[in-house]
């Protein structure tokens, strides 16, 4: 465990692990441990695949059910399940609705949901009110109204929520939240992330034809409904692969919280320009107008004194990456790749070459975080560089253990609420906006789950 005192990591996860035990809701589930999860899925488009494919490895899950009302879609899934030499979930395909006959099941645990941003808040109320934990996709919230209504829901029911925030798992990402919580950067001053993809080529296309620019109900996957969301508005729409990770090293929600944030855009030019250079001049979609600034900037405020910029850039050619930096009184980290552990600079004051970045290899191969350094060869295969297995290991861990999920809705509500208050600061010229406290005070004294052993 080299810098790290094995001893003392061994004390913190047990004292964690107490206090996971004392804060646990009076739940409807408190008297529950289980051997398996008994899962629903709500959506199985190519994401809510890539889980399934994760829990059909596993011999602590059933898959008992699977609604989508894409027919396609649901026979991929079923193949899935047929490869696995699992038995065949029963199907609920019968409209957007149907969901809701899969939520009245009384063989179901928990549900994960996958579905199009504009379903989430609601088929995740809706499985709150039916007793079933929910998994939640990542996106950002179609309205703060939504954040506050998903809090309360779970203040009412108790029924236990995870944001599936799977970058929070990235290995170089889990090796620096190590180093941070080892004080290896000092005390944590400025973190940057964001959504850095070009998206151009998931938001046109019907599936079949590789030059074609539909989307809406002719598009396939993303491009039925993700494209949408561009026309007639402005803000940063998917925060939580930039703020989750970064959001979980300063302990958001546990010990401190976000405050304002102010956003700025630039203009759209990205998609029209794709449609004109694929399609040409008179392609009928070269008339449709997108209000989605291609790029928006978003500054935070928390209210330990540490500044976030999030970044959302999904219209431009670019390579991927999530610009992630965090940065210290002691040190900085800057990745500029994918998740590999040599695709990113680092300095430590009084360790590395005077004014010289040095590459990160060796210091997250030294400081890989235990749970990647137990968990390798089981996230081998699993989607997004592995990172895909410890989230929904982290789900079922906590289902079957019973104890608190380490990004809970709290995390949901606080993440999901930056695309609607970027919307209105970008709106108001990068005017400054409240970001509310969904805890109502319990930030303070709440404590960090994430990261803190090698169990989930
Ligand atoms: N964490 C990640 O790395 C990651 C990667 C990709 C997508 N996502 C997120 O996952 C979610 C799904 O994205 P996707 O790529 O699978 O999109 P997709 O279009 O491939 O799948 C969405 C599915 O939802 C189904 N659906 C639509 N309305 C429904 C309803 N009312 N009830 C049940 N099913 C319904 C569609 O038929 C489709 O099969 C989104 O929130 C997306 O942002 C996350």
């Amino acid at each position: 465990m080299n810098r790290y005192d094995r001893r003392k990591f061994i004390r913190d996860t047990a004292l964690a692990g107490i206090g996971i035990s004392l804060l646990q809701p009076a739940s409807l589930f408190a008297s529950m441990r289980k051997d398996r999860v008994r899962i629903g899925m709500i959506a199985v488009g190519l994401r809510g695949q890539s889980h399934l494919a994760n829990l059909l490895r596993r011999n602590d899950v059933d898959i008992i059910a699977m609604a989508d009302p894409d027919k396609d879609m649901m026979a991929m899934a079923q193949r899935h399940v047929t490869k696995a030499g699992k038995k065949a979930p029963i199907e609920y395909t019968n409209g957007p609705y149907d969901y809701k006959n899969l939520l009245k099941r009384d063989d179901i645990d928990a549900v994960i949901i996958c579905s199009p941003w504009e379903w989430h808040i609601p088929q995740g109320i809706d499985a709150m009110k039916a007793g079933k934990i929910v998994g939640m996709e990542v996106c950002g919230a179609q309205t703060l109204q939504d954040c506050y209504d998903i809090v309360s829901t779970y203040e009412k029911t108790k029924v236990p929520v995870m944001i599936m925030e799977n970058v929070c798992y990235r290995r170089d990402i889990m090796a620096v939240h190590h180093m941070v919580k080892q004080g290896m950067f000092g005390e944590i001053l400025h973190l940057q992330g964001g959504y850095q993809h070009d998206l151009r080529g998931v938001l046109f296309g019907n599936g079949k034809d590789n030059n074609s620019l539909d989307f809406g109900e002719k598009g396939f996957s993303e491009a039925k409904w993700r494209t949408n969301q561009y026309l007639h508005r402005n803000g940063d729409n998917y925060p939580t692969h930039g703020l989750g990770p970064v959001g979980t090293m300063i302990d958001l929600n546990r010990g401190n919280r976000l405050t304002h944030l102010s956003s700025v855009s630039t203009k759209a030019r990205g998609l029209h320009r794709y449609i004109v250079k694929k399609g040409g001049e008179n392609h009928p979609n070269a008339k449709v107008k997108f209000d989605q600034g291609d790029i928006v900037t978003t500054s935070i405020q928390c209210a330990n004194g540490e500044t976030i910029v999030l970044s959302l850039d999904t219209c431009s050619p670019r390579p991927y990456n999530l610009g992630f930096r965090v940065q210290g009184t002691n040190g900085i980290w800057q990745e500029f790749g994918s998740g590999g552990l040599d695709t990113g600079h680092i300095y430590l004051e009084d360790v590395s070459p005077d004014d010289r970045w040095e590459n990160t290899k060796d210091y997250l191969t030294k400081n890989d975080h235990p749970l990647w350094a137990r968990y390798a060869t089981d996230a081998q295969g699993a989607g997004h560089g592995g990172m895909d297995f410890f989230v929904d290991n982290a789900f079922i861990e906590s289902i079957k253990r019973n104890v608190e999920f380490p990004l809970d809705v709290y995390d949901l509500a606080t993440w999901y609420a930056i695309r609607p208050l970027s919307e209105k600061s970008i709106q108001e010229n990068g005017q400054v906006q409240a970001i509310p406290d969904f805890t109502k005070g319990a930030w303070k004294t709440r404590k960090p789950i994430f990261g803190v052993s090698d169990e989930f």
